[in-house]
């Protein structure tokens, strides 16, 4: 089987570079029925499909798996973003239940620190399931936290850490907001074809889609701008058209 990396950039170059992250608010219902007919309707404009505790923690492990099996039968990659941050034992469990659920890969927090971060990576890896790393987040007070100068051997930001240690344990991608360009530019820089760069926060939170993609991004993660648009397959396949002109 191929790994995730490769499933996501072969149904990318087909679908385009978007991925839909389907948030719903806690008072809407029939979940699962909505977020199948956004698989069935968006597919042929999507590569994957991002789920987090907006739908995680409502609904139920038969609800959840049918969501990935749906989405795997449209050719799509599922993500669960719970941005796992735990000790090792933990961490094993839950990415075991999330791989029992049907999804491709995790984002997880790296401040767990280097040695948890790579025991996720090989464990996941030998299932050919994925793992992103937060980098930089795309709300306007991430500057506080990942921009924040630490001292470990030489004088760095805590995003430039999470980089360098994005890279040393081989996971297959990295979150940075598309609020934050130039920062993509300079995490693309270094690691080139080493990450792939996904980046939230397009539309809704204020990131160009344009911008981002010419920074570096690889996979645009794009919730609300989709999910609330009046004509949500118009507005998929218009950020479609420019993902693949980049
Ligand atoms: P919107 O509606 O703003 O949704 O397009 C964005 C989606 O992405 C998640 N999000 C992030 N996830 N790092 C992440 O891992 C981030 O910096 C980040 N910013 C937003 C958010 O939960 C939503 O699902």
């Amino acid at each position: 089987m191929a790994t995730f990396k490769t499933r996501l950039s072969q149904i990318s170059k087909r679908n385009g570079k978007i991925i839909l992250a389907n948030d719903y608010n806690s008072s809407e219902k029939n979940l699962t029925t909505k977020t199948i007919h956004n698989i069935k309707t968006l597919n042929p404009y999507l590569c994957g499909i991002k789920l987090n505790f907006h739908l995680l923690l409502p609904l139920s492990f038969k609800e959840i798996s049918k969501i990935n099996k749906t989405a795997h039968n449209y050719g799509l990659q599922t993500i669960a973003d719970i941005k796992l941050n735990d000790i090792g034992n933990t961490n094993k469990v839950t990415t075991e239940h999330l791989w029992n659920l049907g999804f491709d890969a995790v984002i997880a927090n790296p401040i767990m620190g280097l040695d948890s971060l790579k025991q996720l990576v090989k464990s996941s890896h030998k299932e050919n399931k994925g793992v992103i790393t937060l980098c930089h987040m795309s709300a306007p007070e991430a500057k506080l936290s990942y921009d924040m100068e630490i001292k470990m051997g030489k004088s760095q930001k805590l995003y430039q850490l999470f980089l360098d240690w994005a890279i040393t344990s081989k996971v297959d991608g990295i979150v940075v907001g598309a609020t934050f360009p130039e920062i993509i530019q300079y995490c693309h820089k270094k690691a080139g074809s080493k990450l792939d760069i996904f980046s939230p926060g397009i539309g809704t939170q204020g990131g160009s889609a344009k911008n981002v993609l010419s920074a570096g991004t690889n996979y645009l993660i794009v919730g609300r701008t989709i999910i609330d648009d009046k004509n949500p397959v118009s507005i998929s396949k218009e950020l479609q058209l420019e993902s693949f002109f980049k």
